[in-house]
């Protein structure tokens, strides 16, 4: 039984900019914790990647024809984080895939589904303890949650995380400079989405090992649980 989920339930909620090892560090801090881990940034895929599946080019689409392509994504609980569906099965790859991430934060700008996302997390958090990860969970969709963390990390660190994940291999210089700027146009595209609670506590993870991070949020949700 975990701490977390023996005493009133509790929200984690993890923001910060593309690539700060949010989703990674929220799953990890949820497994360390025994609760369940909602990634909101893969209900914004999962809603382009539906809209994507529909006909029409990206610069016709409205917010409603997204809004009724995401009825053909679920969001259920699976061993540690909530996964998605589309259409009834996993698409991991195809919510990772570029089609999806040149076309994301056009969606991600839409109200509505803005309010849709919100929704599917706060419906994630009925009863139980849970840690969230996004861009506005802080903010937006749990201004009263008990830990708010807000995680960043330079740039050049950020590309080469990823590069790293990626590739399966050290990145060369000139491959980090490349998704550098990559990283960087993609903070800008995302800036009025990603916001900063004025109670987060702010992690600078350009120095830490991902254990460190994970250790230092699991001690601060200790500290709150109930
Ligand atoms: O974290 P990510 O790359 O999977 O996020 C995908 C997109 O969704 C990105 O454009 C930022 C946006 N997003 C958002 O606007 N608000 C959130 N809470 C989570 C993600």
């Amino acid at each position: 039984m975990s701490e977390l989920r023996a005493k009133r339930p509790v929200v984690i909620a993890i923001d910060g900019p593309a690539a700060s090892g949010k989703s990674s560090t929220s799953k990890w801090v949820a497994e360390r914790l025994g609760v369940h881990h909602a990634d909101s940034g893969a209900l914004y895929r999962a809603a382009t990647a539906a809209r994507l599946r529909a006909e029409g080019a990206p610069d016709v689409w409205t917010e409603q024809s997204v809004l009724a392509a995401a009825a053909a994504v679920t969001f259920v609980p699976g061993k540690t984080s909530f996964e998605v569906r589309l259409d009834g099965t996993a698409a991991d790859e195809e919510l990772r895939g570029a089609g999806v991430t040149d076309q994301v934060s056009l969606v991600a700008k839409m109200p509505s589904v803005r309010a849709w996302v919100n929704e599917r997390i706060r419906e994630c958090a009925l009863g139980s303890s849970i840690v969230v990860d996004g861009r506005d969970m802080g903010t937006a969709v749990f201004p009263d949650a008990a830990l708010k963390i807000f995680l960043i990390a330079d740039p050049w660190e950020r590309a080469r995380r990823r590069l790293v994940q990626r590739l399966g291999r050290s990145p060369s210089e000139d491959e980090i400079a490349v998704e550098t700027d990559d990283i960087v146009k993609r903070d800008a595209k995302d800036a009025t989405q990603t916001q900063q609670a004025a109670d987060a506590i702010l992690i600078d993870t350009t120095y830490l090992t991902q254990a460190e991070q994970v250790d230092r949020i699991v001690a601060l949700a200790r500290a709150v649980g109930g």
